[in-house]
């Protein structure tokens, strides 16, 4: 017996890197998923790999920042699966990566719209099926850059602070209603953003690796073992949390 056995779940950014690799460990763990993401080929990918495993998946094209596509979006979860059980808004974006005077206008936007408004739409409307399915988990994926003012991360870290609060005051607001709401706060994990940034500034690898006091990167799976924690009934009692997994960074 999986952990999320028959749970219908939700992971969006699921095309690729904590994404992909969460929605293959929720589906190993008995889940259905809805895979939502802009990127189709992506997210088609994701769905064959979990059911040529023998998993249960389905793919939504999804923009999270568009009111329309987040409802359709958890429409596909009721209607595939009667109901929702689990969401993980993970889609983000890093945006421009430069001192704060040196970011151009354009991009604050996209930025905002994706990891702030696309969390705000999917715990929207998300809420509103959990209730009337008795409750659920929610999670988010906030970032160290949301505890710490990491530098040419301002608009990126902001929105990922702003997870964070949001997580908290969901969790306040519906706990009575059986919604536990947290999130999670990865460190450097080896995916395609950080390569992205990496091509862009390869100086920062060293950095990079210097900052967790555990030896090398995370990996995607990493991330999805601890998003497979906050989605079971084995974290029952945890709501409101941002839950740290980085190798130490902030100790
Ligand atoms: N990689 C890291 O080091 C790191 C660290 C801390 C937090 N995070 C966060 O983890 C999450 C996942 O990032 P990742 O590292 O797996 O990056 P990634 O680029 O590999 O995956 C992000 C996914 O989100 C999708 N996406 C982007 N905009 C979207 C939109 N508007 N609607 C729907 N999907 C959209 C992309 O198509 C992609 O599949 C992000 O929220 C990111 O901010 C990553």
């Amino acid at each position: 017996m999986g952990l999320v056995e028959e749970k219908s779940t939700i992971i969006t950014g699921a095309a690729s890197g904590i994404g992909q690799a969460t929605a293959r460990v929720f589906a190993e763990h008995g889940a259905n998923v809805v895979v939502a993401d802009v990127d189709v080929e992506g997210g088609e990918e994701t769905v064959a790999d979990i059911r040529e495993a023998g998993g249960t998946a389905t793919f939504v094209e999804t923009n999270v920042a568009d009111p329309g596509d987040v409802e359709a979006m958890i429409r596909t979860a009721v209607d595939e699966y009667g109901g929702l059980d689990v969401l993980f808004n993970n889609a983000g974006i890093e945006g421009n990566v430069a001192k704060l005077a040196d970011q151009p206008v354009e991009g604050f936007d996209d930025v905002v719209d994706v990891n702030l408004k696309g969390v705000w739409l999917g715990m929207k409307f998300g809420i509103s099926a959990m209730v009337e399915d008795g409750g659920g988990s929610i999670i988010s994926t906030s970032s160290i850059g949301g505890f710490r003012g990491i530098p040419t991360y301002s608009v990126y870290g902001a929105t990922k602070a702003g997870v964070s609060l949001m997580t908290k005051t969901v969790a306040n607001e519906y706990a009575e209603e059986g919604i536990r709401c947290n999130a999670v706060a990865p460190g450097i994990v080896e995916t395609d953003m950080v390569s992205r940034v990496l091509e862009e500034d390869p100086s920062q690898e060293e950095e990079f690796l210097a900052m967790e006091p555990m030896p090398g990167l995370a990996q995607p799976e990493e991330i999805a073992n601890t998003v497979l924690f906050l989605g079971s009934d084995l974290s029952s009692r945890v709501t409101g949390a941002t839950l740290p997994v980085e190798g130490g960074h902030l100790a």
